[in-house]
């Protein structure tokens, strides 16, 4: 079995962050999505993946993966000109794919287990795709199924107006060969793309079985703000136990999971856990609350912050109390310490200022 992993489109959910940097790239406890669903592949015994990438964003996904050795897997990138669907990519990455089996992961999306039971139980019972749906509070978002009553598909519907079930498509899953004729017999949906739902709905039609699971763990599509928020706090209360690499000075109290990478700083400060601390990151007078992921570089001075997310090489220096925000790479939130009361910003495109 091979895998295909697709790290191109535009991310325009995401933006301001998706301006400069690709979706699958934005950091979760301090580690980029694609991070995890390398790791998911490699734990399933996979070792020949194929990349799929965008000429905006294929220099940075080809930067953090490299030839993948990392995660004891073969990489090939696989380039996509332009964004035309998810079957699209699939169509590109034939030659990649040949005959053989493979795991579609997209790669923003995250998942609370990996996919070696989902293997286990395609190679048991082969259908020619297996596909994993969730309970989802926004149907009309996904693609969205509709079962029987004894639990089969009935229909898969991409983006449907009025969704006839809350069970949306999550983005793993697994194809034999027969995908691709099932692709080739399609149409480009209306918002202009080939669609991996309506080819799976081709091969319901053409009579071919297709198997579907309830996912009972956590999925998440990190599309937004607060949707990436609460991804960093889910995985942080996961994945997080405490290692202290980093320097802690006596006048510190450092409590619960905390994560200080090496070369990290904490001086006169609170920090109280589940945290994750980058490397070279510095702490100083400053009290940082549960759920907060702090990356590589980022310098904290005289503040108090929870349930944040702040990117590499960010500055944030005598704010009395941050909550619920998401910091891009290298921004500066500083206090005005001048007589005259006045905000003074400088922010990019897309970008939410509340105060
Ligand atoms: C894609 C699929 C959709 C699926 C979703 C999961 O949507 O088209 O069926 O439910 O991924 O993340 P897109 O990210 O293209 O909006």
């Amino acid at each position: 079995m091979k895998a295909l992993v697709l790290s191109g489109g535009k991310g325009t959910r995401l933006r301001p962050l998706t301006h400069t940097m690709a979706k699958q790239l934005v950091p979760v406890a301090c580690k980029p999505i694609l991070g995890y669903v390398m790791d998911h592949i490699s734990e399933a015994g996979i070792r020949d993946v194929g990349i799929i990438i965008s000429p905006e964003t294929g220099e940075e996904v080809k930067r953090y993966i490299g030839t993948g050795k990392r995660w004891a897997l073969k990489v090939r990138y696989i380039l996509q000109p332009e964004p035309l669907g998810l079957a699209h990519a699939v169509k590109t990455a034939e030659d990649f794919l040949g005959d053989d089996d493979f795991v579609m992961y997209l790669g923003d999306n995250l998942l609370s287990y990996g996919i070696k039971e989902a293997r286990k139980r395609f190679e048991k019972e082969r259908p020619d795709a297996l596909i994993y749906l969730k309970e989802v509070d926004n149907p009309g978002q996904f693609g969205v199924a509709e079962l029987k009553r004894d639990g089969s598909i009935k229909r898969l519907i991409e983006k449907p107006a009025e969704p006839p079930s809350n069970l949306a498509l999550v983005g793993v899953y697994i194809f034999s060969k027969r995908i691709h004729e099932a692709i080739s017999r399609i149409r480009p949906s209306r918002r202009g793309e080939l669609e991996i739902t309506d080819a799976i709905q081709e091969l319901i039609d053409m009579g071919y079985p297709v198997k579907s699971e309830i996912l009972d763990g956590w999925w998440l599509d990190t599309g937004k703000k607060d949707d990436l928020l609460q991804a960093n706090s889910i995985v942080l209360d996961e994945y997080i136990v405490r290692s202290i690499k980093g320097r802690v000075d006596r006048r510190s109290e450092v409590t619960g999971r905390v994560d200080i990478e090496k070369g990290a700083r904490v001086v006169n400060s609170r920090i109280r856990g589940p945290v994750k601390i980058g490397k070279k990151a510095v702490i100083e007078n400053s009290f940082v609350g549960p759920y907060t992921s702090i990356g590589e570089a980022v310098v904290i001075k005289d503040s108090v912050i929870e349930h944040s997310v702040i990117l590499d090489g960010s500055h944030i220096i005598g704010i009395e109390r941050l909550e619920d925000s998401l910091i891009g790479r290298s921004a500066t939130v500083m206090k005005n310490s001048s007589q005259h009361k006045a905000y003074r910003l400088m922010i990019g495109d897309d970008t939410i200022v509340e105060v």
